[in-house]
């Protein structure tokens, strides 16, 4: 989810407290744990196409330099991460206290890592566009910029991406034409039935998605992706019309 780390307030990225963080990522820790949005296959997903396209880099391109947008601490990813002859890698989120869980999670590993606290969308505006990223991953992050700031994202995400590069972003995605509030109506739902998770933290999860994401339209973000210079293809598509893993491409 979606929403149970969101802080609506880019230029107030601190949590309310370490209280409230520690409550919202136990949510965020249960939900994962109890595998209700998928993270397993997405983590599965992420795994076998990152192993391919690093098969298929040409000899002498030299070790991809990674980033990760919305890192989170990292606890399903860092067994993947660990095993990838990476160049370098950046985690980077909003939320200053999950930096030091992802960096425990990853441990020692043999290219050197970076840890920075900062919106995504300020990231992809303001660091430099040096075509220099292999791969830029994002899982569970991009859904709380709005549309426009999606399309922002990713022109500005585009001009730094290296020849033969890729983006992998998993995230909840609306169906073609779903309004925003069908979409957070049908996910209550499914939330209230199929969640087993107590009735308080259920119907906090509801009333952070309900404020604070907005999934893309499946169709109009491909057709955005396109405008923008990437080519787009489906990876994994879950059950629930919601959770998805895309890999982009430069076009
Ligand atoms: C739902 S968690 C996903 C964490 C991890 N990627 C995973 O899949 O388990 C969303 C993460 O994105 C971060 N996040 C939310 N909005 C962000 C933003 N605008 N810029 C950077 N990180 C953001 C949150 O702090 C949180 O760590």
């Amino acid at each position: 989810m979606t929403s149970a780390t969101h802080h609506p307030n880019r230029q107030n990225p601190q949590p309310n407290s370490l209280e409230l963080f520690d409550h919202q990522w136990a949510t965020y820790r249960a939900l994962v744990g109890a595998d209700l949005m998928g993270h397993r296959a997405i983590t599965d997903a992420t795994a076998a196409a990152l192993a391919s396209h690093l098969d298929q880099r040409p000899a002498g391109a030299g070790a991809p330099q990674m980033v990760d947008l919305g890192c989170g601490d990292l606890a399903l990813l860092a067994p993947v991460l660990r095993q990838l002859p990476l160049g370098s890698y950046r985690g980077l989120d909003l939320t200053a206290a999950v930096l030091p869980l992802a960096r425990a999670a990853l441990g020692d590993v043999g290219y050197p890592c970076d840890w920075q606290q900062a919106d995504l969308l300020s990231w992809a505006v303001e660091s430099p566009t040096n075509g220099a990223i292999d791969i830029l991953h994002s899982c569970f992050a991009i859904h709380h910029l709005d549309g426009d700031q999606k399309k922002t994202f990713l022109r500005h995400t585009r001009a730094k991406m290296a020849e033969g590069s890729l983006f992998l972003w998993a995230d909840v995605f609306r169906e073609p034409g779903e309004s925003r509030d069908h979409y957070v109506n049908r996910y209550a739902k499914r939330i209230r039935q199929q969640w087993p998770l107590n009735p308080e933290r259920q119907e906090q999860i509801i009333s952070h998605l309900s404020q604070f994401d907005h999934p893309a339209d499946r169709d109009a973000i491909v057709a955005a992706a396109q405008a923008n210079g990437w080519h787009w293809h489906w990876l994994w598509q879950g059950p629930h019309q919601a959770e998805a893993l895309a890999l982009l491409t430069p076009a």
